[in-house]
């Protein structure tokens, strides 16, 4: 690890020592999960499913949320940093599960972490060219992760001539953290940023973003019966299984033990994450990253 490893460095928790392994401990140390917020906790929920025995480390920076209208250079910096505390907490793998995270800073993560990184854009073009017939599909997610083009690029990667319609829908962000997921509004924001892909010939459809889930039954109702919606979470779940079963890394037994922390724990951040988790978490401490405390 690079001696310029700020995030690292400086990565500190408040009010309480950081308690996990200083480094990677193999099978039995945790799975590193971040995201700019609590959206990642759809990622959480998959892992849990598929890998009940392994541990979780979660970090949302709430602090700093969002993080899709920012540039790439600014997440970029916010995702080495999360990544360093995720780091420091001795985590096995770090599993990026922010779109926008993903899709301007993981080459960069790749070449600074010691233990395997793995964001959440593969795993979601995997499962968009799987579900198309048409061989033609549409993409939805932030500003930055739309205007990254990272999407595309995985999408081609996996087959070159599947024809992709993508748009950004910043606003679902905001309408899905105040919980306004599925009644008018949401179907007035919905119709107006999917009008273009409607009658387009997509058969499927990228929710491309931590949040855009939630607002499946109002998206699956602008566009019809025809388009699959894909959420990467599942698929990013189970390439964190294939990394790390390939390393002799999976959790042998024991009882997991998870960690939440934050970096603001705002008002109604609970019944926010109960939302995006399926269940309540545990005990959430506010941690301090690099540059997002006070
Ligand atoms: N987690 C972000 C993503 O998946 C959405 C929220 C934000 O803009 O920070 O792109």
């Amino acid at each position: 690890m690079g001696a310029d490893w700020n995030g690292f460095e400086d990565s500190r928790v408040q009010g309480f020592e950081a308690d996990g392994p200083r480094h990677a401990e193999g099978p039995a140390a945790p799975i590193g999960v971040f995201d700019s917020g609590i959206g990642g906790l759809t990622v959480v929920r998959a892992l849990r499913r598929l890998l009940p025995r392994e541990s979780i480390v979660y970090l949302g920076d709430t602090a700093r949320l969002p993080y899709g209208t920012k540039s790439a250079e600014t997440i970029s910096r916010y995702a080495v940093e999360d990544a360093g505390f995720l780091v420091a907490r001795g985590v096995k793998l770090v599993v990026v599960a922010c779109h926008s995270a993903s899709s301007v800073a993981l080459d960069e993560l790749a070449r600074r972490l010691d233990v395997p990184v793995t964001g959440v854009i593969r795993p979601g073009a995997r499962a968009v060219v799987a579900a198309t017939r048409a061989n033609r599909v549409g993409v939805i997610g932030t500003r930055a992760t739309i205007g990254a083009a990272a999407y595309e690029r995985a999408i081609r990667a996996e087959r070159p001539n599947v024809e992709i319609l993508a748009r950004p829908c910043p606003l679902f962000v905001p309408l899905a953290e105040e919980g306004w997921t599925d009644d008018a509004v949401a179907e007035a924001v919905a119709r107006r940023y999917l009008e273009g892909l409607r009658g387009e010939g997509i058969d499927a459809l990228l929710l491309g973003c931590t949040h855009f889930p939630l607002l499946a039954p109002v998206i699956g109702r602008v566009l019809g019966p025809g388009v699959a919606l894909v959420d990467s979470s599942e698929a990013t779940a189970a390439e964190a299984a294939r990394l790390l079963e390939e390393r002799g890394l999976l959790s042998a037994g024991g009882q997991p033990r998870h960690r939440w922390y934050l970096t603001d724990l705002h008002p109604g951040f609970e019944s926010v994450a109960a939302l995006f988790l399926g269940e309540q978490p545990g005990e959430v401490l506010r941690a301090s990253v690099a540059g997002s405390g006070e």
